[in-house]
C-alpha cells in the first residue's frame, strides 16, 4: 500500500454484506388471541398456513444471503413467540434475558434464555422489564434504547450494566410504533473497514418526542429519514447486513431511498404477521458472538 494515497471523494460507497447469525421461530402456533399493541384485533380472523408461508419466505431469504439461522421451538399457548426480537439482547456472547411487559408473553422470557444457555450464552436475568431486541439497537458501539409503552427506563441502565456500553434513551409516543425497532432501523451496525463509513440508521421521526427527534438528528446527521406512509407499513421494521436490506413491500418511498443510498432492498411481504404488530426486524434476533 503507498504511504500517500488518497481517497476518492466522489466514489460511490460500495456496501459490502456482513456475515449475520439470526434466531427465528417458527409461527406454528401464530394467532391473534389477546391485544396489546393496536395492531391486534381479536376478532379479526388469522391463517396461520399463510404466516407459515411468509416466515419461511423469510427464512429462506437470509439463507440464500449466506445467513446463518438457528430456530428455537415454538411453544404452545405463546402465539406472539415468533417475533424473536423480542426474546433477548445479545452482545458478544452475553445474553440479557427480556422481562415481558405483559402477561400474556411472560414465559418467553424464560424459554429464550434456556434456549441461550444451551447454545453457549451466558444469561444476565433481568431485574427491569425490558423487550430485548425490540427496544436495544446496537449501533456502532452505543445501544440505543426505546421507552414510552414496554422497556422501562430502569432496563436502559441495567443494560447498560450489563454490557458496558453507552445507552442512549429514546422515547416513543405513537401507539404504533411501540418498540423501537418499528421506528428505526440500523443499515450499519459497525464502522466500515477503515473507518470509511459511520455506522448509519434510518427512522421514523413522527415516533419519537421532541427531545428524542433531538438526539437523533445530531448523532445521525446522514440518517434516512422515513415518511409517515412508510412507517405506517412498517417499512422501518426491516433487517440490514450492511448491503442487503430487507424491507416490506409496501414501503415504497424507504426503498428508493435505499437504492439511492447505493444498498440493496429485498422485498418480503409479512402481511399476516402485521397483524399481530410484527414485522421482518420483530421476527429476527441476532445472535451476537456465542460458542458454535
Ligand atoms: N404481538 C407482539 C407484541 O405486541 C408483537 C411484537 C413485535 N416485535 C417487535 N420486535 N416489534 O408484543
Amino acid at each position: 500500500m503507498s504511504t500517500n494515497e488518497t481517497a476518492a471523494p466522489s466514489a460511490p460507497a460500495e456496501r459490502t454484506a456482513q456475515h449475520r447469525r439470526y434466531l427465528m421461530c417458527r409461527p406454528q402456533h401464530f394467532t391473534v388471541s389477546y391485544s396489546i399493541n393496536p395492531w391486534m384485533e381479536p376478532s379479526r380472523p388469522t391463517d396461520t398456513d399463510v404466516a407459515l408461508r411468509q416466515w419461511r419466505t423469510l427464512y429462506d431469504t437470509y439463507l440464500a444471503l449466506g445467513h446463518e439461522v438457528e430456530l428455537i421451538d415454538p411453544l404452545e399457548g405463546l402465539p406472539d413467540m415468533v417475533y424473536t426480537a423480542n426474546g433477548g439482547f445479545l452482545i458478544d456472547g452475553i445474553a440479557y434475558g427480556a422481562k415481558f411487559r405483559f402477561p400474556e408473553r411472560a414465559a418467553e422470557g424464560p424459554a429464550f434464555m434456556d434456549w441461550f444457555r444451551d447454545n453457549g450464552y451466558t444469561v444476565a436475568e433481568p431485574v427491569e422489564v425490558n423487550e430485548g431486541e425490540g427496544d436495544f439497537l446496537l449501533v456502532g458501539d452505543t445501544i440505543l434504547a426505546g421507552t414510552g409503552f414496554r422497556s422501562t427506563g430502569d432496563s436502559h441502565r441495567e443494560v447498560g450494566e450489563v454490557f458496558g456500553k453507552e445507552v442512549v434513551s429514546l422515547t416513543l409516543t405513537d401507539p404504533r410504533f411501540y418498540h423501537l425497532d418499528t421506528a428505526i432501523s440500523v443499515l450499519d451496525p459497525v464502522q466500515g473497514a477503515g473507518g470509511v463509513e459511520r455506522a448509519n440508521i434510518a427512522y421514523l421521526p413522527s415516533a419519537f418526542d421532541e427531545v428524542g427527534r433531538g438526539i437523533l438528528a445530531e448523532r445521525y446527521p446522514d440518517a434516512i429519514q422515513v415518511d409517515d406512509a412508510d412507517g405506517a407499513v412498517f417499512g422501518l421494521n426491516s433487517a440490514s447486513d450492511g448491503r442487503n436490506v430487507l424491507i416490506s413491500p409496501r414501503a415504497k418511498g424507504f426503498e428508493a431511498q435505499l437504492r439511492e443510498r447505493g444498498y440493496n432492498p429485498v422485498l418480503i411481504d409479512l402481511s399476516e404477521l402485521l397483524l399481530g404488530g410484527g414485522g421482518i426486524k420483530c421476527c429476527t434476533l441476532e445472535l451476537r458472538g456465542g460458542s458454535r
